[in-house]
């Protein structure tokens, strides 16, 4: 079968520059891969371990969440920074994977982009920590802060820094290489 990459957008917002820059990301990937995006983030229910359990005993949105990451063969997550953390529904859908344990191993590519010229560097920092207690397999090349992001990304998602989409190209072959075959 096709590798499946998942992306994860840490921003609800309609006009979101991570999930533009996320779309953009997935158009990237070499044939072969099958690029889908997650969209449930907002249906989860605030992680408590009061509700936590296996697969009977969770709620359907968790379930769904879970089989969605075990059905994928490594991630791309993009997030702004709020407050200078990482936005708490994507917090919340971490969370929820802690005990399950499904990014255990899973190559995964981490991306902060925003307005600002850190790129949302402490929100990128933060997400590795919780990323990397959780075991995932984060390629050397595949984590990157992007600034200024209003002004390199075109309305139709197309980043227009050569700088940057050649950046974006060298982290999706590190992500595609990290995948056992
Ligand atoms: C922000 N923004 C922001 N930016 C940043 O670089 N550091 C920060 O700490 C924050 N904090 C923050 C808090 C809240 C509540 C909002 C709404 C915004 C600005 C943020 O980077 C900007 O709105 C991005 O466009 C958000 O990303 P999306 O939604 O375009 O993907």
């Amino acid at each position: 079968r096709s590798m499946i990459v998942l992306g994860i957008s840490g921003s609800l917002r309609a006009q979101s520059s991570n999930t533009r820059l996320l779309a953009s990301i997935g158009s990237m990937m070499p044939a072969g891969t099958e690029f889908r995006m997650h969209h449930g983030l907002a249906n989860l229910p605030h992680f408590s371990p009061d509700l936590d359990g296996d697969e009977a005993q969770v709620d359907g949105a968790v379930r769904e969440w879970r089989e969605e990451l075990r059905a994928s063969d490594a991630c791309v997550i993009c997030t702004p920074e709020y407050a200078r953390g990482v936005p708490g529904s994507l917090k919340n859908a971490l969370d929820w994977s802690v005990s399950s344990g499904e990014f255990m191993n899973m190559p995964t590519a981490v991306l902060s982009a925003s307005p600002h010229a850190d790129g949302g560097s402490t929100a990128l920092h933060s997400l590795t920590l919780t990323l990397q207690m959780m075991s995932a397999a984060i390629p050397e090349k595949a984590t990157m802060a992007v600034p200024f992001i209003s002004k390199i990304i075109a309305a139709d998602g197309s980043v227009t820094d050569t700088d940057i989409s050649s950046s974006l190209r060298d982290m999706v072959t590190a992500l595609t290489q990290a995948v056992p075959e």
